[in-house]
């Protein structure tokens, strides 16, 4: 019994496999406890060497399990102490960053072109008078694009911009010519949304007023950020279009050799010279404002394009809702890099 209780003490590899060897032998009725318990049945004689026999296995027995007692314990107490050690070899763990959304990458890219071909920067306000959204260029109070169903109004008379085109009055306003000029901003039109259109969009508008400005020049500029964001060989369409603020007025489109196969003419916006009406509105402003009359006689054109509409070709983005549904299946690809 002896034997076999050292091997089962031996085998035990937990303190609960030990704790069932214990009771199996020495517990309240385990095996060497009931053999102490047949003592009493034998002859006096007897019973004195039975009794001592008995006596020495469960001393061995208790010995071995105490010295396997305390090897487990110890074993459990480093292993504990190993789990809460730290490594300090170990790389750190990287912590988790945002990054930029799909219509601020674009807009980055779209800067970066024409900051590098001498562009100022400017911003201005989403709330705006209807003075500067469409009186001012040359857009009348019966053009249907001040309907109630286009256009956001305040209380106060005020407007949410339809366009960003509001910049090209306010930037001269502010500016002596000639000048170069991009402005980046949200734009709002009171219209049913669907795959393509939402309530709040982007613009990029552009202007150059200067002497001698031609539509050519124009189309030079609108092709040299065709290549800055496509490479050399995207081509770019213009095609006759009216907008009250310039004259004449074109659309134009880029084709675009989309990685995915998807190429194919993108209309991207408007654009024209400079309406005369339009620098004659900005000077008059300008003499209300105590400033020189600068621009009329001045040459100049102006172009407005949506980013939302690169960003989906660009990123393979089906629908122009998602860029602003905050849902992270969409928003999550775009962590991590910032570019
Ligand atoms: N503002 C026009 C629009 O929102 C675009 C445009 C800008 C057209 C500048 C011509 C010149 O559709």
């Amino acid at each position: 019994m002896q034997q076999t209780a050292i091997q089962e003490i031996t085998a035990a590899d937990t303190l609960d496999a030990l704790q069932l060897v214990k009771t199996k032998y020495v517990g309240k009725s385990g095996l060497v406890t009931k053999e102490l318990g047949t003592l009493g049945k034998l002859p006096p004689e007897e019973r004195k060497t039975r009794g001592a026999e008995i006596n020495v296995i469960r001393a061995a027995i208790q010995a071995a399990l105490d010295e396997k007692e305390a090897t487990l314990k110890r074993a459990a107490l480093d292993a504990k102490l190993q789990s809460e050690a730290i490594d300090v070899t170990l790389p750190g763990l990287g912590l988790p960053s945002g990054g930029l959304h799909p219509i601020s990458r674009v807009y980055d890219d779209l800067i970066a072109i024409f900051t590098r071909m001498g562009y100022e920067v400017a911003e201005g306000p989403e709330v705006e008078e209807e003075h500067y959204n469409f009186e001012a260029l040359n857009i009348p109070w019966y053009h249907p694009a001040r309907e109630l169903q286009d256009t956001f109004w305040l209380e106060d008379g005020r407007l949410l911009r339809t366009h960003t085109s509001n910049m090209q009055i306010r930037y001269m306003v502010e500016h002596d010519p000639d000048l170069k000029m991009v402005s980046r901003g949200k734009v709002y039109r009171y219209e049913a949304t669907d795959a393509t259109h939402e309530a709040m969009f982007h613009q990029l508008e552009g202007l150059v007023v200067g002497d001698g400005i031609s539509m050519a020049d124009l189309k030079g500029t609108i092709a040299e950020m065709a290549r800055g964001l496509y490479g050399a060989g995207a081509k770019v369409r213009f095609q006759p279009s009216y907008y009250p603020f310039v004259e004449p007025g074109a659309d134009f489109a880029i084709y675009w050799n989309n990685p995915r196969g998807e190429s194919k003419w993108l209309e991207l916006g408007g654009c024209g010279m400079v309406h005369p009406n339009v620098f004659k509105a900005v000077d008059d402003l300008r003499e209300q404002a105590g400033k020189p009359r600068l621009y009329e006689g001045k040459t100049g054109f102006a172009f407005g394009l949506g980013p939302e509409r690169i960003a989906m070709l660009k990123y393979g983005i089906p629908d122009i809702r998602y860029f602003y549904a905050n849902d992270p299946r969409v928003m999550g690809q775009f962590r991590g890099e910032l570019g």
